[in-house]
């Protein structure tokens, strides 16, 4: 798409003058930012202030170029604003405001159709930015916000997405523990848009599992451990073999031999009403050491989970499923 579509370090950032926004209350923040719910006082609507701390330039820049190219795309944070503060001499981004169900309260009751709209939505806003070059780096449960009773899910954050551009090295500290991919986990630095598909994943898993994270781990070796005692050591060693990737660890248990486990070992109780074998499919073909093995967002949307009992009835937009 040319430098004008990924070239942010030479974008011009206009910053407007903050007075129209005002603070309601804190909503969040974290190493980079702290946010607010916001009013807009030229129109009352509410509005997101994203206040970001004084990091680098070219993550800021980074990050404002990654949301206006993207900004209008499906289930996609709207950005409506940059502004500078003189007072404070600190940099907001305005956001469209979602009324958020916590994660918390949701992952453990979501019924088999709402998992089905959620996931939906979420593969649609990712078709959409890794076909325009964009991978998101830290897709997790806190960066999709989900207003439930509206059936609204938008895709947030974008403070650790980059630019995709084939054979470019790019940093593995990236996304959070329980969502890094393997790639990460392992140190494989030309790792693509499948990196948003295992994260992908495991949000999958533990909506259908019930379990506020899939993969738990301690520490980075760790997780990988968690990953590797559910995917088998098999398939990790055939997965090193291939990249010519050799694992640098003290931990003894990640070279051990561990037996997959079959995915219909998690079904319980407690969530068989909404475990279908369809659901268990795709999720075999999300969660793929290999990142070239992992389904695209596009082949995740035409996969057949979403075309059985198709959550057309509670979806209200334009990115539906067909039948
Ligand atoms: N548009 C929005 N609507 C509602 N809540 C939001 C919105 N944007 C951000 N938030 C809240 O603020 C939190 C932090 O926002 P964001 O993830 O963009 O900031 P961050 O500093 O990059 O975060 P972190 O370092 O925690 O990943 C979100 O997890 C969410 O709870
Ligand atoms: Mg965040």
């Amino acid at each position: 798409m040319g430098p004008g579509w990924y070239d942010y370090e030479n974008m011009t950032v206009d910053w407007n003058v903050p007075d129209r926004y005002e603070i309601v209350r804190r909503i969040g923040g974290g190493r980079y930012s702290e946010v607010f719910e916001g009013v807009d006082s030229s129109n009352e609507d509410p509005c997101v202030i994203k206040v970001l701390k004084p990091v680098a330039r070219k993550k800021i820049k980074r990050e404002i170029k990654i949301l206006r190219n993207l900004t209008g795309g499906p289930n996609i944070i709207r950005l409506m604003d940059t502004v500078h503060d003189e007072h404070s001499r600190s940099n907001s981004l305005i956001m469209e405001y979602i009324e958020n169900s916590d994660w918390k309260e949701v992952y453990y009751n979501l019924t088999e159709m709402e998992i089905k709209h959620y996931l939906f939505q979420l593969l649609t806003a990712l078709d959409f930015v890794h076909s325009r070059g964009i991978i998101h780096r830290d897709v997790k449960p806190a960066n999709i916000m989900f207003d439930r009773a509206r059936r609204k899910l938008r895709l947030i954050d974008w403070g650790l997405a980059e630019f995709y551009h084939p054979g470019v090295e790019l940093h593995i500290r990236v996304a959070s523990r329980y969502f890094k991919g393997p790639e990460l986990l392992v140190g494989y630095k030309h790792y693509d848009y499948a990196l948003d598909i295992w994260s992908t994943g495991c949000i999958m898993a533990a909506m259908l599992f019930r379990r506020e994270n899939f993969f738990r781990g301690r520490d980075n070796d760790d997780q990988l451990l968690k990953i590797i005692k559910v995917l088998g050591s098999d398939d990790f060693e055939r997965y090193l073999a291939k990249y010519g990737l050799y694992l640098q660890t003290y931990d003894d248990e990640l070279v051990q031999s561990h037996a997959k486990v079959p995915w219909s070992k998690f079904v319980t109780a407690d969530n068989r009403h909404i475990v279908s074998t369809d659901a268990l499919d795709l999720l075999d073909k999300l969660l793929r050491f290999d990142h070239a093995e992992r389904l695209t967002a596009a082949e995740a949307l035409a996969h057949s989970f979403f075309s059985t009992s198709c959550p057309y009835l509670l979806l209200g937009t334009a990115h539906s499923c067909s039948s």
